[in-house]
């Protein structure tokens, strides 16, 4: 074996997840289960049970079977695979000849043909590879992966004669009372000598179902006396997504993986059966995620961060000694040591600067908040760059839509913005301005200036504020 191809099959209508979704797409923890099939199949050659044959043997782009929802996975992977498309979904086996034409086209032609399915998202590279490698080392027609359970499941069973050579493999629709009660079951994980799989796979008749099963193929291969091989693993890593009680078997099993990761690299969990972090989220060493915590998506978070209770961050990326309570973030991006919360909602677009404070029922969505800006209670910034050293008084709104158009609004830095300021954008506040409380302002305001009433109009020019936001008339920041 000098090269092998992965072929993994995702035709399926997926008809026991009653959706509009292809089945391969719909997500665990927060990934496409295709994805994590992909991520398996792409790790087998820096796997520890390849590193022998790292050297000897390549592999090319999987390929990938499709038809239920084929142009949706098509988008969603892109050039990532290679793809075949079966017509008509007439059973695992007929997907599989379906490749055919695909793996015949790739240079050089491999000798060993490794087929997964895209519905086991728990399948891993190193089980992969063990499978890749005992087929090479036994010269096998045949090897596949097995797994115990003792519970009931629609696996297939793995049926052996009296010295433990392996017959057959039976589906459970077609399986006897005393063969359901086999506890060895099919992983649906194969390796096929590729000038046996064709002539085989071409022979395979349509069974009572109506379909074409591959796993008929052990059978086969067994009564031409071939060599079958198999290699036993977790029921977990074999748990196959038919239906929406497995998908969320497989996110459990899956989420508990994560966190122990998380919690290996350094990451206190607090409660891991209230805490979802999804499978690409990355979070740095001696954060404390705190319960009723989900963090989706890409997201990513720095060191000794503190984030929760109660806290949802998707899509964001948060410095490190940043301390998020009781919050939602959506797309947000925010530097280190900010403060959010309790109950307060960064919407997409929201960029927080270093050392900003913005807590108690605020809402910042596509604005810029700078360094050491704080706004602490009952405040809305949608469409807003903020300074330095602004403080934003205690109900303080950007105007940000007038019925028709978004508009923005600028305050510079060391402004202090009183509380109840409605600011009607677009509207500028420059450097060191002032705002009285219950303010409307929907004009310019000078740097320096303060502007107080409805409509707010300029009372006096003050004096320029120092950075550290302390006005030099005395007054005290809020
Ligand atoms: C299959 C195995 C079973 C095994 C189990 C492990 C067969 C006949 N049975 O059962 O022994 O224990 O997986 O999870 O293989 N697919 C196509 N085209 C088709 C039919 C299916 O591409 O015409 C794809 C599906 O998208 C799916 C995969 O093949 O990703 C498996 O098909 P599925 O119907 O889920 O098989 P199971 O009943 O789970
Ligand atoms: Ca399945």
């Amino acid at each position: 074996m000098n090269t092998y191809a992965t072929v993994v099959l995702a035709a399926g209508k997926g008809t026991r997840m009653r959706s509009t979704l292809p089945k391969v797409l719909h997500p665990l923890a927060g990934v496409p289960l295709l994805a994590h099939v992909l991520n398996a199949v792409e790790a087998i050659p820096s796997s520890l049970a390849f590193a022998p044959y790292a050297k000897s043997i390549s592999s090319t782009r999987p390929i990938v079977v499709l038809g239920h929802g084929a142009g949706q996975v098509e988008t969603t992977f892109g050039e990532r695979c290679l793809y075949a498309i079966q017509e008509d979904q007439l059973g695992t086996g007929h997907a599989l000849l379906a490749a055919r034409n695909a793996v015949e086209k790739l240079e050089p032609l491999p000798e060993v043909v490794l087929v997964c399915y895209g519905d086991t998202p728990l399948v891993g590279s190193e089980i992969l590879a063990r499978v890749l490698v005992e087929h090479q080392e036994r010269q096998a027609t045949v090897t596949f992966l097995t797994a115990h359970t003792t519970l009931s499941s629609d696996f297939g069973r793995v049926v052996r004669d009296a010295d433990g050579r392996v017959l057959e493999i039976v589906e459970v629709k077609r399986a006897t009372e005393e063969q359901k009660r086999i506890d060895e079951v099919n992983s649906g994980v194969y390796c096929f000598d590729r000038s046996w799989l064709w002539p085989a796979l071409e022979a395979l008749p349509r069974n009572a179902s109506g379909e074409f099963y591959l796993t008929d193929l052990i059978g086969i291969a067994g009564a031409q006396g071939g060599e079958i091989a198999t290699v036993t693993g977790t029921l977990d890593e074999a748990i196959g997504i038919n239906d929406r009680v497995q998908l969320a078997a497989a996110g459990k099993l899956l989420r508990q993986r994560i966190l122990e990761q998380c919690m290996y690299a350094g990451v206190t969990i607090v409660d891991p059966d209230t805490t979802y972090i999804d499978a690409e989220v990355s979070i740095g060493s001696d954060s404390v995620i705190l319960p009723g915590t989900m963090i989706t998506g890409k997201s990513r978070i720095g060191s000794a961060c503190q984030i929760g209770p109660g806290t949802t961050i998707d899509q964001s990326v948060i410095g490190n000694h940043c301390i998020i309570r009781n919050s939602v973030l959506e797309e947000a991006i925010l530097e280190d040591e900010v403060h959010v919360g309790p109950f307060s909602h960064c919407r997409p677009g929201a960029y927080l600067a270093r050392n900003v404070r913005m807590g108690n029922f605020a809402e910042v969505k596509n604005s810029y908040v700078g360094a050491e800006t704080y706004m602490h209670h009952f405040s809305y910034l949608g469409d807003a760059t903020v300074g330095e050293h602004v403080n934003i008084g205690a109900g303080t709104i950007t105007c940000n839509f007038d019925g028709v158009r978004k508009n923005r609004t600028d305050i510079g830095d060391g402004a202090f913005i009183g509380s109840d300021t409605m600011l009607v954008a677009p509207v500028t506040v420059g450097e060191g301005a002032r705002t009285g409380a219950g303010a409307v302002v929907n004009r310019d305001v000078p740097p320096g200036a303060l502007v107080v009433g409805v409509p707010a109009h300029v009372l006096r020019m003050r004096q320029p504020v120092d950075v550290d936001g302390s006005a030099q008339d005395g007054s005290e920041k809020e």
